[in-house]
């Protein structure tokens, strides 16, 4: 589709990055919405011509109303990733006391209410679309294995990421009407900037808990398997693992 256009969020690093890159490598117009207006000049020069950046917060209205409505004015929006997505630890209870509320709300607003917002409003744009070859357009949501094996410290991110999972199904039956399918995908782990915050000796340690291959995903990888998602019109309404067998431990 030459007009096709892509709106993906948090595509100014790490999977997001990867995921806008394969999608310009595919022919696609790229438009990323993310916070920093630095990272997302950056993220343009690198795809180059026929990539936007629009700043601006998943979980704020308007500013994925901008985007979506950019992504439409640059061709038809066909294809929406989300990639944004912030992690956190804390345990329930630790020596300072509870976990905080504010913090909890905060996680579940970037990873789950700032999906869904995404995915209402480009549903919306989407459902004004021509379909072609009797589709309209793909949605893919980013989860992680933590929605299903949520590590020590991991109740507010774990609890967001399965929410993401938990709506897959219900989203892709609203939006099956209007031909457009949603698929989430879960990823173990992944070498992109979030993992950096991580200690070299933690890092390789995690890295050999993976079966096979016994490594950090590449984001590519990634990028790889949207790519493959926006072209199979029978994977749908399904949450897919991206983790190489990695079946996360307690802690
Ligand atoms: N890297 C991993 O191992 C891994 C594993 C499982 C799931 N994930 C998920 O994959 C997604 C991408 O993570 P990544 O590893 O590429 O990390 P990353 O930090 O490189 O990218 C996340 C991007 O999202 C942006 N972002 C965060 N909150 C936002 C908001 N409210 N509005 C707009 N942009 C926002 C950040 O600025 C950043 O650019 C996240 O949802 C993360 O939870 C990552």
């Amino acid at each position: 589709m030459s007009d096709a256009t892509a709106l993906v969020t948090g595509g100014t690093s790490g999977l997001g990055l990867a995921t806008a890159e394969r999608l310009r490598a595919a022919g696609m117009r790229v438009v990323i919405l993310g916070r920093s207006r630095e990272r997302g000049e950056e993220a343009v020069a690198r795809l180059g011509a026929e990539t936007v950046f629009v700043p601006g917060d998943v979980a704020v209205e308007k500013d994925v109303e901008r985007a979506v409505r950019e992504a439409a004015l640059r061709g038809t929006l066909r294809a929406v990733v989300n990639c944004a997505g912030r992690a956190h630890a804390a345990r329930v209870v630790s020596r300072s006391g509870p976990h905080s509320l504010k913090e909890f709300a905060e996680v579940i607003e970037a990873n789950l209410l700032g999906t869904f917002n995404v995915v209402r409003l480009a549903a919306d744009a989407m459902a004004a679309t021509e379909p072609v070859a009797g589709e309209r357009g793909v949605i893919v949501n980013t989860a992680s294995i933590a929605a299903f094996e949520g590590q020590t410290g991991q109740a507010a991110y774990a609890a967001s990421k399965a929410g993401v999972a938990g709506m897959t199904l219900p989203l892709a039956r609203d939006l099956g009407p209007l031909l457009i399918r949603v698929v989430t995908v879960a990823p173990g782990l992944f070498d992109t900037p979030a993992a950096d915050v991580l200690p070299a000796a933690r890092k390789a340690a995690l890295g050999e808990l993976v079966p096979q291959p016994r490594r950090w995903g590449r984001a590519e990888e990634f990028a790889e398997l949207v790519h493959h998602i926006l072209r199979n019109p029978m994977i749908n309404g399904e949450t897919i693992r991206l983790d190489g067998g990695l079946r996360l431990p307690s802690r």
